[in-house]
């Protein structure tokens, strides 16, 4: 009670204080409007340095880490190292809604309790990121809510919004696993690619910006736009990934001599660290979208055993625009004006596919605790366990295609990608019945079996209706698995 009464305390001072802010905004356009073109001049040449140049309305962040548990450490601190970097370039905690679990800094796991690095001789990330919306609270329905700015439809959490304006800028960060035509969530359901595609357009439909970047990382993160985002939205968005291929975590242990031997869980993401590192390096007035879209697609392609490739969809035009319109510029990078290929570091970092990286923490945690130890066992324990959830998410998948197809056709339609260009399925609903048929059946899906969209996609647009799925699915798994990876305590994944 005591907590809620606080909330509400906070809540109206942010309404307060956001209009005062507006008010300010409309003053400060009108005095502004005779010194237009020198402020144009200033953001072409990198001269003017004035992040309160209300010009370029509000800039709203919104930033989601999509899992949790310590052996997904990466996916919060690119959140928390992303938010560093838009308050050092001059956005307004009042302007930037963060999602985080936040299990990570004082997990008993972390070798350093309440820090949380996103490189090897990083700093500290996580002081001072705003909580608005952890734990359970991170939601598919907080989340899109929170971008359309509809206060009434949000449970719990800070209660900030995108309380956005016509003139204003966006920028939305994701980072997490996925699959085709999903991303993950710490909390059931999952974020479904047509879920999101409508909030952009309900929000493009109310007129409450004048462009929208969005940067996704995650496992074939290309398929959540793909034939999906209309042109004419005002939309710019960017993709760790194309449609059929892994995202990659990176500064994992074994891989990179340099990440301090007392962690045992990679520490970023290669898309993620890629835009970070280089916005928080350079004067933001001197670099477009388009070049930093350059610099990461190379960045997260350079080796052949690893990496995936970048993507861009929607409103592509807009790549023109200066980083600065959306993340600001921090003043003490003013002379780090950016120029072709200065920020592309060699890195002796390898990568690693986000999927395997859980195996890496369970694994270097077991070789790492002492023989016969409690800790030796539990590791043991949950790799074995998470191995075998593989195992029989793969087979069972399998299973179901040979019943519904045929021995010979099975894999055959399941492996099916349709042509570039076009969405993964048809009929949403359809995906996510059969999602719920399955795990009905065959238990969670979890992290890892979201690779499995596509072939539960492809049942669907092949016209195989809910009662044939579940007939399958009951013939495949005639056992429900046991243990925490596969049970469904946590619902239906869709
Ligand atoms: C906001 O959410 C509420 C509750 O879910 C819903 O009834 C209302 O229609 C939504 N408003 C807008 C503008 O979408
Ligand atoms: C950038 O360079 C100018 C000219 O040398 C100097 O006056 C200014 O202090 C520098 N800015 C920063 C943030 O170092």
């Amino acid at each position: 009670m005591m907590l809620r009464y606080t909330g509400g305390v906070l809540f109206v001072v942010l309404l307060l204080s956001s209009s005062v802010v507006h008010s300010r905004l409309i003053l400060d356009d009108l005095i502004r409007l005779p010194f237009d073109h020198s402020s144009v001049v200033d953001r072409v040449f990198g001269r003017g340095n004035d992040i309160d140049d209300h010009s370029v309305g509000t800039r709203w962040a919104v930033l989601i880490a999509g899992s949790n548990g310590y052996w997904n450490y990466r996916h919060q601190s690119d959140v928390c190292h992303a938010y560093q970097v838009l308050k050092k370039g001059g956005l307004k905690d009042e302007n930037i809604i963060v999602f985080m679990y936040d299990d990570i800094a004082y997990d008993i796991e972390n070798p350093r309790p309440g820090v949380v690095i996103n490189s090897p001789y990083g700093h500290d990330v996580y002081a001072g990121v705003p909580k608005d919306y952890t734990g359970e609270d991170v939601t598919v329905n907080n989340f899109l809510a929170a971008v359309l700015g509809n206060k009434t439809a949000i449970t719990g959490g800070s209660g900030k919004v995108v309380d956005s304006g016509p003139n204003d800028h966006i920028f939305i960060f994701y980072t997490d696993h996925g699959g085709p035509g999903v991303l993950g969530m710490p909390t059931y359901p999952n974020l479904y690619a047509d879920e999101l595609i409508d909030t952009l357009k309900k929000k493009h439909a109310c007129g409450t910006y004048k462009s929208l970047v969005f940067y996704v990382e995650a496992c074939e993160s290309g398929s959540i736009f793909e034939g999906l985002l209309p042109e004419g939205l005002d939309i710019y968005a960017t993709t760790a990934s194309n449609s059929v291929e892994s995202s990659w975590g990176t500064y994992c242990p074994d891989q990179d001599p340099t990440v301090p031997l007392e962690y045992d869980t990679c520490l970023g993401d290669l898309y993620s660290v890629s835009w970070i590192e280089d916005s928080e390096r350079h004067n933001l007035l001197t670099e477009s979208l388009k070049q930093q879209y350059e610099l990461v697609k190379t960045r997260t392609a350079t080796s052949p055993f690893y990496g995936s490739h970048v993507m861009q969809f929607g409103d592509t035009e807009l790549k023109q625009d200066l980083l600065y319109l959306y993340m600001g510029t921090n003043p003490a990078n003013e002379n780090f004006t950016y120029v072709d290929d200065n920020s592309l570091h060699p890195s002796s970092s390898k990568s690693v596919n986000q999927r395997d990286a859980d195996l890496i923490h369970f694994w270097n945690k077991f070789r790492n605790a002492p023989e016969g130890s409690p800790r030796k066992f539990q590791a043991q324990k949950q790799f074995t366990e998470v191995m075998s959830h593989r195992v029989h998410l793969d087979d069972s998948i399998k299973l179901v295609g040979k019943l519904l197809f045929g021995i010979e056709k099975g894999l055959y339609v399941l492996q099916t990608v349709r042509p570039t260009g076009q969405p993964l399925v048809d009929d949403w609903n359809c995906l996510k019945t059969m999602v719920r048929t399955f795990e009905k059946h065959c238990g969670s899906l979890s992290q890892y079996g979201m690779k499995h969209m596509r072939s539960i996609a492809n049942i669907c647009n092949a016209g195989i209706t809910a009662d044939q799925m579940a007939e399958a699915s009951a013939q495949a798994c005639p056992n429900f698995p046991s243990g925490p990876w596969s049970s469904v305590h946590r619902g239906f994944s869709a």
